[in-house]
């Protein structure tokens, strides 16, 4: 190579070493920056720790689904979901777990209303609010939380209880020709109780035969096997109150395949199926197609409601301790227009 051709060569290579440089030093400079931005953002974000009880109904997946679709990043929030599978001591543990974390917030949907004393206290320990959704808990000191938002379940069986007397009325039917089993939810979560006292009341009130009161865990499965069982146990059911659509889907299975019609012609020997929730699109469809006579809704969009809790509190500001969610009652009976419950009156919706 002649001398002329190497110093070109050689000035080439220079060339390109130091674009190269150049752009090796601009793409690492603009990682600092970018590596700056995300911490920067994390560091803004608002950390939630979400204690979900499990994913037992498609209530449950709604209102999972509510939560997730509201606390993300882009609404400025970072959210660790924990799914305690049903068990109490699994909530238990992802609550202590985000204490550990020292998360902004933690967001409880319990499973029962007792037990939280120790684990809620822990978290008052470490300054750190608590908000519960859903269902209530049942703790020694309303200072161990700062906040509830859920339905008001004892209203929901009132409801549902009130359509029943409407309709009883409406077609003549004797108080003490209603019998009555109720497949409850999960004994010791605020949806059962409440919905299985509203019931009970109205049944001493009104003279009704409630005949055995068993719990569906607020699942098809469960529903369905119980229903069964209250079938070879009573040949009069009139009424089958389930305290989910869950429930209600499982026993209208176990219902026809012994045999039986759902419906609201009771005085025939139809069997009634009354419910609650509203959210499942099956039950929804029993409910035009007169399977289920009644649902009362309970309404699982709670993400939204929680956020703007956690905004008022980073406010500065003191939110309602309790909560409470509007709710409709659904029926395509066409018998019963309206029920009136505790000097309100529900016009009754199209499901
Ligand atoms: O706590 C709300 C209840 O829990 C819903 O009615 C039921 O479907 C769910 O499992």
């Amino acid at each position: 190579m002649n001398k002329y051709i190497k110093s070109a060569v050689i000035a080439i290579i220079m060339v390109i070493v130091f674009v190269a440089g150049c752009a090796t030093v601009s793409d690492s400079k603009k990682k600092n920056i970018q590596n700056e931005l995300t911490e920067d953002t994390a560091d803004r974000l608002i950390t939630v720790g979400f204690s979900q009880l499990g994913a037992e109904s498609d209530w449950r997946s709604a209102n999972t689904e509510s939560m997730l679709g509201t606390f993300t990043p882009e609404a400025g929030y970072s959210l660790i979901y924990k799914n305690g599978q049903q068990k109490q001591a699994n909530q238990i543990t992802a609550i202590r777990m985000f204490i550990q974390q020292e998360v902004d917030y933690i967001v409880l949907a319990p499973s029962t209303e007792d037990g939280w004393d120790s684990v809620l206290g822990e978290a008052r320990e470490a300054g750190i609010p608590v908000i519960v959704v859903d269902r209530k808990v049942n703790a020694s000191d309303k200072n161990l939380y700062s906040c509830w938002v859920g339905s008001d379940f004892e209203l929901e069986g009132k409801k549902v209880a009130a359509w029943i007397k409407e309709y009883a009325d409406s077609q003549g039917i004797a108080s003490e020709d209603l019998h009555i089993v109720n497949i409850q939810g999960s004994i010791g979560s605020t949806a059962q109780i409440g919905r299985s006292r509203g019931l009970a009341n109205a049944a001493r009130t009104n003279g009704w035969d409630l005949m055995a009161e068993v719990s569906g865990d607020f699942t098809e499965t469960k529903g369905r096997e119980v229903m069964g069982a209250l079938l070879k146990r009573f040949d009069n059911i009139s009424i089958v109150y389930c305290e989910n659509d869950n429930e209600a889907i499982g026993a209208i299975d176990a219902i026809e395949a012994a045999g039986y019609k759902v419906g609201k012609n009771i005085k025939n020997g139809e069997i009634m199926v009354v419910s609650f929730d509203g959210v499942n699109e099956k039950a929804l469809q029993y409910a035009r197609d007169g399977k289920i006579s009644c649902i009362a809704e309970c309404n699982p969009h709670h993400g939204p409601r929680v956020d703007a809790l956690i905004k008022t509190l980073e406010n500065g500001g003191t939110p309602d301790k309790f909560n409470y969610v509007d709710e409709k009652i659904y029926s395509s009976v066409p018998d019963v227009k309206s029920i009136v419950v505790d000097g309100r009156q529900y016009e009754i919706e199209q499901p």
